[in-house]
């Protein structure tokens, strides 16, 4: 069984560890816990403890815990070091190998790979120390996951959300390279199409929406921390891409589908991405506003890359498509799931209030011919890893 020691820094974040030690339990992975004194504020060393079924190491100079076990000794037995959340001040101190508390003394006395996930306010996390820090991480091979854009806790907007558990358990998958984590895709190939495509007008106009990616991209990043072979097609977005995972970068829909094509044969192909409906015929040069008013734009419907892979005489085994609605959602769903031959929709109000397009958490209900199952509103990392569960059950043990 595989050794995770989990330092927990003093952040409000600190209670989402609560919940990455569950999934990383449920993957039958060993959890032991650090608790720095700041985190100590936000989590008790009781709900760790229970979660863990492990003491929690607090304390560098407590001399029970040195008898049982040296700090030195406790970096040494795990497998990987993971710092949840990694807030400024513990990065500050990794990077410049300051050792004045357990968790920074174990984190200095360790060979072990390390995974931080950072989590503070957007200035702190936009600050020139942290940046410098972070550089400094890196080049030092540590490892990142996050943070995400969000609003925080302190009311601000953007880069310093600590990554959601489900992901950091799979930034961790993917580090341990997991013998004992559950690959339930394992030998299976999987095409993920994600994001916007673009279709141009002229060398500086284009036609397109507001897909984010990040719903494809999890799932891209869930399958392949379920063990598959993950090929991801992905229109221009602005988030990485997910690690583990083969990223093909493309633009329009028709560049989408060749990518697709390319990428068969495939167990599954899931279709998440936004593509546009239409294209037109681009111009060469810039569209001058001319007398004769504004320009009447032609348009072309696109292939229809989910239908056509559907139909394709190479067909994966399981087909998915997503149906992004604003009204009447199930029955435009299921019409979806006849019309275009697939075996799922995953289905999603994008409705005015729902905030899906560009927001972390989704609601979705899976519309395959046997009915319906409404999922909970779930983080998209959440969804992505349930979805892909699902997938790999629905295609049984590897042949
Ligand atoms: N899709 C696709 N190629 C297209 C259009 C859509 O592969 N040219 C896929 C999407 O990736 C998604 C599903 O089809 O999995 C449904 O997309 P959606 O935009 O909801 O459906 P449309 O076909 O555009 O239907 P409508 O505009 O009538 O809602």
């Amino acid at each position: 069984m595989k050794r995770v020691l989990l330092i927990i820094g003093g952040g409000i974040a600190a209670y989402k560890t609560l919940e990455l030690i569950r999934i990383l339990r449920k993957r039958d992975l060993e959890v032991r816990c650090i608790l720095t004194r700041a985190g100590k504020e936000f989590v008790t060393p009781l709900s760790v403890a229970s979660l863990t079924s492990d003491k929690v190491y607090e304390d560098l100079f407590s001399l029970t815990d040195e008898a049982e076990m040296g700090h030195i000794e406790l970096s040494r037995e795990a497998d990987l070091l993971v710092v949840a959340p990694a807030t400024a001040d513990l990065l500050a101190k990794m990077a410049n190998g300051a050792a004045n508390d357990l968790a920074s003394t174990a984190l200095l006395a360790t060979d072990k790979p390390i995974l931080a996930a950072p989590a503070m306010n957007v200035r702190m996390w936009l600050h020139a120390a942290t940046q410098r820090n972070l550089s400094r991480l890196k080049a030092d091979g540590v490892s990142f996951v996050g943070p995400g854009d969000g609003e925080m806790a302190c009311g601000e907007y953007g880069p310093g959300r600590m990554a959601e558990p489900t992901e950091i358990a799979d930034a961790i998958a993917s580090m341990l390279g997991g013998t004992t984590v559950q690959k339930p895709l394992a030998g299976r190939r999987v095409i993920v199409t994600s994001g916007p495509t673009v279709e141009p007008i002229d060398p500086v106009r284009f036609l397109s929406n507001r897909s984010s990616g990040k719903q494809g991209h999890a799932i891209a990043a869930a399958a392949a921390a379920a063990g598959a072979d993950v090929v991801l097609v992905s229109g221009p977005v602005s988030i990485p891409d997910p690690a583990g995972v083969r990223t093909l970068h493309v633009e329009t829909a028709v560049q989408m589908l060749a990518a697709v094509e390319a990428a068969l044969p495939s167990d599954i192909a899931v279709f998440s991405a936004a593509v546009a409906d239409w294209r037109v015929e681009p111009a060469w040069q810039k569209i001058k506003k001319g007398k004769s008013g504004a320009p009447a734009l032609a348009l072309i419907e696109n292939p229809d890359i989910l239908a056509s892979i559907s139909r394709h005489p190479r067909r994966p085994r399981l087909v998915i498509g997503f149906a992004a609605e604003t009204e009447e959602m199930l029955a435009h769903a299921r019409q979806k799931l006849e019309r275009k031959g697939c075996d799922m929709i995953v289905a999603n109000d994008v409705g005015g209030e729902a905030g899906v397009m560009g927001g972390e958490r989704n609601t979705v209900h899976l519309v395959t011919r046997d009915g319906v199952e409404d999922w909970p509103t779930l983080d998209k990392t959440e969804v992505a890893h349930r979805l892909v569960e699902r997938l790999a059950a629905l295609l049984g043990a590897p042949a």
